[in-house]
């Protein structure tokens, strides 16, 4: 793991908007990997900046985003699927067709998850994942417990997921849907190369176990430690158990 401390959150979502760029540019038909939540909103308004000056082309890009709330439409306000539509999809030239998505309205959350893990499998897998990191050291929805699960499946989320995420249900964490989507830990340990950004003093603790602690599923992110290609990218808050 290659960690890098930059002197605040802005401009390491400047730097981390800049190298998906280069991506994409030296590899058009890139296979990228999303995650949503507060951590990459600047990284977000960076590449639509990049793309409305013509630095950035996505036309031949594909996205798969890491997971989604299970019981709400695509179009809930509280979606991950509106949040990438208001923060990045509609402003930059993704073709509709390149983005992927699970659905959390699905009616059978197992085919869906299958469905998901095939069109990964037949896009030839992530070539860049960005990664945020929960508070109890969670990556996309793979959320700390005895074990992990290596294929996309539905999780029951834990109270400290369900209140980050209230925000997106006007501030008000009982309506924060039980349960979601996710990619499991093998689409993103078989990603190409990993970036993972952590902001802000809450994330301290997490990202401490995730790079000097035992790689154990009571710390989803430690998995990390066995991939050979991750940048982790903090603000001086989110690296200072970590010095
Ligand atoms: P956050 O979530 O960016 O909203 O802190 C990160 C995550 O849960 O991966």
């Amino acid at each position: 793991m290659k960690l890098r401390v930059f002197d605040s959150e802005q401009d390491a979502a400047s730097a981390c908007a800049a190298h998906l760029a280069e991506a994409v540019r030296a590899r058009p038909s890139a296979v990228l990997g999303l995650p949503t939540g507060r951590t990459p909103l600047n990284v977000y308004r960076e590449l639509v900046a990049l793309a409305s000056r013509g630095a950035l082309d996505l036309s031949r890009a594909s996205t798969f985003n890491l997971d989604e709330f299970f019981g709400i439409p695509p179009d809930d306000a509280g979606s991950f699927r509106s949040y990438m539509e208001r923060h990045f999809f509609q402003h930059v030239n993704l073709p509709r067709e390149h983005i992927h998505f699970l659905d959390g309205s699905a009616q059978d959350a197992d085919a869906e998850c299958a469905r998901y893990d095939a069109e990964l499998a037949a896009a030839g897998g992530l070539d860049l994942v960005l990664l945020g990191i929960g508070g109890n050291g969670h990556i996309a929805f793979n959320e700390p417990g005895d074990s992990l699960l290596a294929p996309c499946h539905r999780v029951r989320l834990g109270r400290e997921t369900r209140q980050a995420n209230a925000a997106l249900f006007g501030d008000d964490a009982t309506r924060v849907p039980l349960e979601a989507l996710t990619l499991g830990m093998a689409a993103i340990l078989q990603a190409r190369r990993v970036v993972l950004l952590a902001f802000g003093e809450g994330k301290a603790g997490a990202v401490s176990a995730m790079v000097r602690g035992p790689v154990t599923p009571r710390c989803p992110a430690s998995f990390l430690q066995l991939h050979r290609d991750v940048e982790v990218w903090l603000d001086p808050m989110a690296s200072q158990q970590t010095q």
